[in-house]
């Protein structure tokens, strides 16, 4: 299997132009592996979930709030600019021709907008650590993996907003999506802009391949990323996270089956994990998360 591809330059000598196209098949089959390999640890040795979530306590309302408009916004924008991306940047790759570079970079300026906003937004309306991995959530992986290769079955615990599993698949894309932002603005200074003429010289021919190299790193990475994400999205226990990213709320049953009241308190004010404006619901049932 070929990593990298190197082409010669005006002097003749051999230098990195970008990932070798392997690596997206590779990325696919990752993908699809992912996916069978977690459907084969749901039969041998998931824990099995209680059926009968906790007594309703009376204060928790029958509908819960759990994204806001603005955040199901951000998503599903989100979430189109990056299948243009993948598709721009992939059809070619497998053979669909067309004129993709200006569709591309113009989502990748828009990618880089949503994040910008995203960034804003987590800070100043939302809980901004809810959703990052820390020491106790460390202490936790490394447990759950010892249980995995001693055979045990998990543990199913409540959790706070965030589990475990959706802050380890923030982390990873945040950090994948930063490579291929960074990478991908330093790649428009190479091809013409409405703002600029393309200019090679920009960078010297090494730093170019090692910015193609690591660009076409993050963007496979995204496609096995991005499989995963959809595969978990239409699984059938977990529809109710994709109807709360729809519609924005969940019921008092899966508030209370999934989650610690403790860890993740409502509030029937404002204050809280989306305070101020963004707590209004699109559903005037729907209390707000604190
Ligand atoms: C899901 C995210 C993205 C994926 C999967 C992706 C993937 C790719 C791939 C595979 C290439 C071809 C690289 C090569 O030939 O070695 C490419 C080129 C490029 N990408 Fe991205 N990219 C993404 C995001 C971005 C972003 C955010 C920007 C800009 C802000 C961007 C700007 C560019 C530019 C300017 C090129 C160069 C086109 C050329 O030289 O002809 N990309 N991208």
């Amino acid at each position: 299997m070929e990593i990298l591809r190197t082409a010669p330059n005006p002097w003749g000598q051999e230098v990195l132009v970008g990932v070798a196209w392997d690596l997206l098949w590779a990325a696919l089959i990752a993908g699809f592996l992912f996916v069978v390999g977690h459907q084969l640890y749901l039969w041998i040795m998931a824990p099995k979930r209680e059926k009968s979530p906790p007594a309703a306590t009376e204060q928790v309302p029958e509908r819960v709030e759990r994204h806001s408009s603005a955040s199901r916004t951000f998503h599903w924008l989100m979430a189109a600019t990056m299948l243009t991306l993948l598709v721009t940047a992939f059809f070619p790759v497998v053979g669909v021709q067309f004129a993709w570079v200006t569709i591309h970079w113009i989502a990748g300026i828009v990618l880089t907008l949503l994040i910008i906003y995203h960034i804003i937004h987590a800070t100043t309306k939302q809980d901004f650590w809810s959703v990052w991995i820390g020491r106790k959530e460390l202490a936790q992986a490394l447990g759950a993996v010892g249980k995995f290769f001693r055979r045990q079955p998990a543990k199913e615990e409540r959790s706070g907003k965030y589990p475990l599993d959706q802050r380890a698949y923030h982390n990873a894309v945040t950090l994948v999506s930063v490579g291929v932002i960074v990478t991908g603005i330093l790649m428009m200074f190479g091809v013409d802009t409405w703002f600029w003429a393309s200019n090679p010289y920009f960078l010297s021919d090494s730093t170019w391949g090692l910015v193609f190299v690591l660009h076409g790193l993050c963007g496979v990475g995204l496609v096995t990323m991005v499989i995963a994400h959809i595969y978990f999205a239409i699984r059938p226990e977990k529809r109710w996270m994709t109807r709360s990213m729809i519609k924005g709320w969940i019921t008092r049953d899966e508030y209370l089956e999934h989650y610690d009241p403790a860890m993740w308190q409502l509030a029937s004010g404002s204050a809280g994990a989306e305070a101020g404006a963004d707590t209004a619901s699109a559903d005037p049932d729907a209390v707000a998360p604190a």
